[in-house]
């Protein structure tokens, strides 16, 4: 035999020489759940170790993580039914719970990376990401709202903007909407190819979400479908994106590489609520190493074409130094 592989692994040496593929803090993006209040901090029942924090303990959480060298955060609010509308106008309101939280954690940690969510969703009294009509959900009425979200969210500081309602052109709309505003500098990382999942079930908990009738597959993608990605992915790079998404994550490895394979642009990955939910199961059971299954997906998440992790993860490996 000439050829051995076996001999580039014979010793943690040389298996760590010839290693392809590394996750590291700068790649992993931490979503944290707000919930009004003062002293709040609850855990989400479907996600142990998740909580939802009222934004004083926030801002010790993002401190925490911080001194981690854990630099960016995904934003989502919790909002109470009374807040709810058609229109999702608690979205813009200069003093929501969400905005006064992003204004909070930049001031106090000018130098992280906030990323805010643009959907409709936790306002919405019908619990969908756009406006609803007739059951219908309405896509160029909805662009509207969705411009006044990511200016109110550029005006209070966020790094990123990160349209995740799957309605069409919203990434064309918002980027018009920043630049005719002067906010030329703040990003889009496009939800491209967000797939109507079953694995966003926790989240949905989370933040009290749920679709009041219905479901999302008018707008999120059929997860049969691959090619339809790339018409996503393509239409978002040429509207002005600076990330291109995938969701979920590890149901969808083979989307992430399509999608890396056709553009030049950072491709990020979200390990949703229901990923998390699912390890941690197995876990509490005793089925699973916690340390070899979380690193082994996130490296497969990272092997197959992410640059960017969005995980609830993101603290436990960094705090058990397990990278
Ligand atoms: C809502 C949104 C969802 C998630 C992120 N933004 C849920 C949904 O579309 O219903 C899911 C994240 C997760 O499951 O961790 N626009």
């Amino acid at each position: 035999m000439l050829q051995r592989p076996r001999r580039n692994r014979k010793s943690e040496v040389i298996r760590q020489m010839v290693q392809e593929t590394h996750v590291s803090a700068a790649n992993l993006i931490f979503p944290l759940f707000i919930v009004d209040g003062v002293n709040q901090k609850t855990e989400v029942s479907s996600m142990p170790g998740i909580f939802r924090y009222s934004i004083d303990n926030l801002l010790r959480e993002v401190e925490e993580c911080m001194n981690l060298g854990l630099h960016s955060f995904d934003l989502f609010p919790n909002i109470d039914d009374s807040f709810k509308d058609k229109y999702a106008t608690e979205s813009h309101r200069e003093e929501s719970l969400y905005l006064r939280a992003i204004r909070e954690v930049k001031k106090n940690f000018p130098e992280s990376c906030v990323i805010t969510d643009v959907a409709m969703d936790p306002y919405s009294s019908d619990g969908h990401d756009g406006i609803v009509e007739n059951g219908e959900i309405l896509n160029d009425e909805t662009l509207e709202v969705l411009g006044k979200m990511a200016l109110a969210h550029a005006r209070s500081g966020a790094d990123i903007i990160a349209p995740s309602d799957m309605m069409d052109g919203r990434v064309g709309y918002i980027r018009k909407v920043l630049d005719d505003h002067q906010f030329t500098n703040v990003s889009i990382m496009s939800y491209s190819a967000k797939y109507a999942s079953a694995f966003y079930g926790p989240f949905r908990d989370a933040l009290n979400s749920a679709p009041k009738f219905g479901d999302k597959k008018s707008y999120q993608m059929n997860p049969a479908n691959q090619r339809e990605a790339l018409i996503e992915a393509n239409l978002d790079e040429l509207e002005g994106a600076d990330f291109l998404m995938v969701k979920p994550a590890l149901p969808y490895l083979d989307v992430i590489k399509l999608i890396k394979d056709n553009t030049e642009l950072p491709v990020a990955a979200y390990n949703v609520s229901g990923e998390y939910a699912m390890i941690k199961a197995a876990i509490q059971k005793g089925w699973l190493n916690e340390q070899r299954a979380i690193t082994e997906v996130l490296t497969s998440i990272r092997r197959a074409g992410a640059t960017a992790i969005l995980t609830y993860h993101a603290k436990e490996v960094l705090l058990n130094k397990w990278l």
